[in-house]
C-alpha cells in the first residue's frame, strides 16, 4: 500500500524523508519519489522501481529543510517515473503525496483540462496537485476548499513555495499520523516511518486537516473548526523495526512467537479465579452475559484467525459463533442484531474492508469490539471496546506473529467468556495452565525448524499443494495454504479433509504434495483415512501432529511431530510449524520474502 512521510525542521530533510520510504518500503510499492522546499522553489525526484533508483538520481547535495516523499502501489496508471508521486502543478507552486482513490478524479481531470491545464501522469492523484496550485490563497485554505470536491479517500501531504517550512497534512479514509519532534514535525502514513525521529504521536481522524510548521503544528475539520487532538506514544521500539540479524523480518518475527505470546498474556491470566482478565472491552459481565452469538470480521489472515476463534469460544462459552471476510459480509445487507457481539479482528487496524465492515455493524446500532495490534489505529479508536494484541510492530508483508497473537487473544477470550457460563475453575484452571506454559511449546516447535527446512523441497517443484485439516485444523490449513502462495507463489488450496472425496480428489496425484493435520483428538482415525485416501493417489504426505499413531507413519512421506498441548491451542503450534514451511520454501525459491510481488501490509483502499 502507498506510504507517505513528510518533514519541516532544521535537518536536511533529503535524508529524513529517504529514511521514511525506506521504512515504509516493507508495506509494498512499484515507484518512489520525494519533493524538496527551499528557498521558494520547489524540487522534485521520481522514480519506478526500488528506493535505490531514486537515491541514485538524487544530487550528491540536496537542499531543503521541508519536504515530502512517497512510496506508491500502483491503481490508477502503470509504476513509472510520471506516475510517481509527489505530483506538481504546471507552475510548480504546490506538490503533494497521496494515499487512496479519488473517485471523481475524472470528472475534475476533464474540467481542469478544459481550463487548459495540462496533465503529466495517468495518475488521479494528480488533480489534487492542480486543484491547489490554482487556489488563490494559503496552502490550508486551499486544502479546506479543494477537499471537498473529492470523492473517494485521502491521506496525503502537500508543500507550497509560498509557504515556507510549512507542510499541511488531511485524511479521509486513509490513515496519516504526526510525530512531533523538538524543534521539528514530521507526518506520516505508518508509525514505522516515524519510529527513528520520535515517539510522540497524534493520530489523524477523518475529516481533519492539520498544518505542521517546525515550531509546531494546528488540527482542525474542513471546516476550520479546531481538532482537539490526545498525544500517544508510539508503541514499540526501534528495534523492532529491524531485523535483528536476521537475513528477513519474517523469520524474524516467526522466531519471535513465544515472547510475542509472552506478552499477549502479560497480565492478563487471572489464576485467582481460572479465568482472563480483559480491560477495554467496555462489557460488564451482566452485559457479556446476555450476548446470545458472535460474528467476528477480518481478511486474510486475520479471517482465518477469527475462524480459529470462533471454534475456541465456541468450544468453551457454547454460544454460536461464526467467522467471515469482512468484505463479504459488508456486501450481503447484514442482519445486525442486537444481542450479537460483532469482532474485528485486524493487526494494523486500517484494513479498509474491516473497518468499512465495522462502521456498517455500528450504523446499524451493532456493537463492535476490536482485536488490533496497532495502538491507536482507526479501527482501534472506531470500535465500542477491544483488545490489543501487543505483538509489536509487524514489518514483513505476511501476517505471522500477528495471526499467532490474535490466536492467544481469542484464546484468553473464550477462557473469559467460558466461565462467565459453564466452565468450571477446574477446567478454567487447566486452560490458565496450559496459556502460562504456551511460550515454551512455542519454543519447542521453533526448535523443529531444520527439521521443518528440510522438507521444503518436496514443496518447491509442485505446482500445487494441498492443505488439509478438519474442524479446528482446518482454519490452520488455510492459513498455511496462505503463507506459502503469498510468500513463495507455489499454488496452494485448503480443503477440510472431510471434502477431499467431494471433489478436490480428482487433482490428487504425484505431483500435487499434501500436507495434512493430525492433531490427536477424537476424529485422528478420520484422518488417518484422509491419509489412506491421498496415499493410494500417490501424492507425497507431509503429516503435522502432536499424535504417535504408528499408522502416520507408515501413510505419510515425512512427519512433522509438533508439540502436544491443550487440544484448544493446537493451532498456534500448528501454525507456527506450517509458517516455517512457507518461508524455507520461499527461501529456497529466492522470493521477495519481506515484500511479496502484488501485496502490501496494510490494505487501506476496497
Ligand atoms: C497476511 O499474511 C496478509 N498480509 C493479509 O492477508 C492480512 O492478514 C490481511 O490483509 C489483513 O490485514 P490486517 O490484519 O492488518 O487487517
Amino acid at each position: 500500500m502507498c506510504g507517505i512521510i513528510a518533514y519541516t525542521g532544521s535537518q536536511e530533510a533529503a535524508p529524513i524523508l529517504l529514511d521514511g520510504l525506506h521504512r515504509l518500503e516493507y508495506r509494498g510499492y512499484d515507484s518512489a519519489g520525494i519533493a524538496l522546499l527551499h528557498r521558494k522553489r520547489i524540487r522534485c525526484w521520481k522514480a519506478a522501481g526500488k528506493i535505490s533508483i531514486l537515491r541514485q538520481r538524487l544530487p550528491e547535495t540536496t537542499a531543503g529543510q521541508c519536504g515530502i516523499g512517497h512510496t506508491r502501489w500502483a491503481t490508477h496508471g502503470a509504476p513509472t517515473d510520471e506516475n510517481a508521486h509527489p505530483h506538481t502543478d504546471s507552475e510548480l507552486r504546490i506538490a503533494v503525496a497521496h494515499n487512496g482513490i479519488i473517485e471523481n478524479a475524472d470528472v475534475l481531470r476533464a474540467q481542469l483540462m478544459a481550463e487548459g491545464v495540462s496533465f503529466s501522469s495517468e495518475t488521479d492523484s494528480e488533480v489534487l496537485a492542480h486543484l491547489l496550485g490554482a487556489f488563490d490563497g494559503s496552502l490550508i485554505d486551499a486544502m479546506r476548499t479543494v477537499l471537498p470536491r473529492i470523492q473517494g479517500t485521502y491521506g496525503l501531504a502537500a508543500i507550497d513555495r509560498e509557504a515556507p517550512d510549512t507542510v499541511v497534512v488531511a485524511r479521509l479514509g486513509s490513515p496519516v499520523i504526526l510525530g512531533i519532534g523538538d524543534g521539528e514535525m514530521l507526518a506520516a502514513s505508518d508509525m514505522s516511518a516515524l519510529a527513528r525521529h520520535t515517539r510522540e504521536i497524534v493520530h489523524l481522524d477523518d475529516g481533519e486537516v492539520a498544518e505542521m510548521t517546525p515550531r509546531g503544528f494546528q488540527v482542525t475539520t474542513l471546516d476550520a473548526r479546531p481538532s482537539q487532538k490526545n498525544t500517544t506514544q508510539l508503541s514499540g521500539v526501534l528495534a523492532d523495526y529491524d531485523k535483528g540479524g536476521y537475513a528477513h523480518y519474517l523469520h524474524r518475527e516467526i522466531r519471535d512467537q513465544a515472547d510475542v505470546v509472552e506478552r499477549t498474556l502479560s497480565g492478563r491470566l487471572d489464576t485467582r479465579f481460572s479465568t482472563a482478565h480483559l480491560g477495554g472491552l467496555n462489557l460488564a459481565p451482566r452485559e457479556l452475559l446476555n450476548i446470545r452469538r458472535i460474528k467476528i470480521l477480518g481478511c486474510g489472515s486475520a479471517f482465518y484467525a477469527g475462524m480459529s476463534g470462533a471454534h475456541m469460544i465456541e468450544q468453551l462459552a457454547r454460544l454460536p459463533v461464526s467467522a467471515e471476510a469482512a468484505a463479504e459480509f459488508r456486501y450481503r445487507n447484514p442482519v445486525v442484531e442486537p444481542e450479537t457481539l460483532y469482532i474485528a479482528v485486524s493487526q494494523s487496524g486500517e484494513t479498509f474492508d474491516t473497518l468499512a465492515a465495522l462502521r456498517e455493524i455500528r450504523r446499524k446500532g451493532g456493537h463492535v469490539l476490536g482485536i488490533v495490534n496497532s495502538v491507536g489505529s482507526t479501527i482501534a479508536r472506531e470500535v465500542d471496546g477491544g483488545i490489543y494484541m501487543h505483538a509489536g510492530p509487524e514489518v514483513s508483508v505476511a501476517s505471522t506473529k500477528a495471526y499467532t497473537s490474535m490466536l492467544t487473544v481469542f484464546a484468553l477470550l473464550a477462557l473469559m467468556l467460558g466461565r462467565l457460563r459453564d466452565v468450571s475453575p477446574q477446567r478454567g484452571n487447566a486452560l490458565v495452565e496450559a496459556l502460562q506454559g504456551l511460550p515454551d511449546k512455542v519454543r519447542e516447535t521453533l526448535a523443529l525448524e531444520p527439521a521443518i527446512a528440510s522438507l521444503a523441497p518436496m514443496l518447491v517443484t509442485a505446482h500445487s499443494a494441498f492443505f488439509l485439516g478438519r474442524t479446528s485444523a482446518y482454519p490452520v490449513a488455510l492459513e498455511g495454504a496462505q503463507k506459502l502462495k503469498e510468500i513463495s507463489y507455489i499454488h496452494a488450496e485448503a480443503y477440510p479433509s472431510s471434502e477431499l472425496k467431494h471433489g478436490p480428489l480428482a487433482l490428487i496425484s504425484s505431483h500435487t504434495p499434501c500436507i495434512v493435520m493430525l492433531p490427536n483428538d477424537e476424529l485422528l482415525h478420520k484422518s488417518l483415512s484422509t491419509l489412506e485416501e491421498i496415499r493410494t493417489r500417490g501424492a507425497p504426505v507431509i503429516a503435522v501432529t502432536d499424535a504417535d499413531h504408528p499408522r502416520i507413519r507408515e501413510l505419510s512421506d515425512e512427519v512433522i511431530h509438533i508439540p502436544q498441548v491443550e487440544p484448544l491451542l493446537q493451532p498456534v503450534i500448528a501454525g507456527i510449524a506450517l509458517q516455517l514451511l512457507a518461508y524455507h520454501s520461499a527461501v529456497l525459491m529466492e522470493r521477495d520474502i519481506d515484500q511479496p510481488r502484488n501485496l502490501a501490509k496494510s490494505v487501506t483502499v476496497e
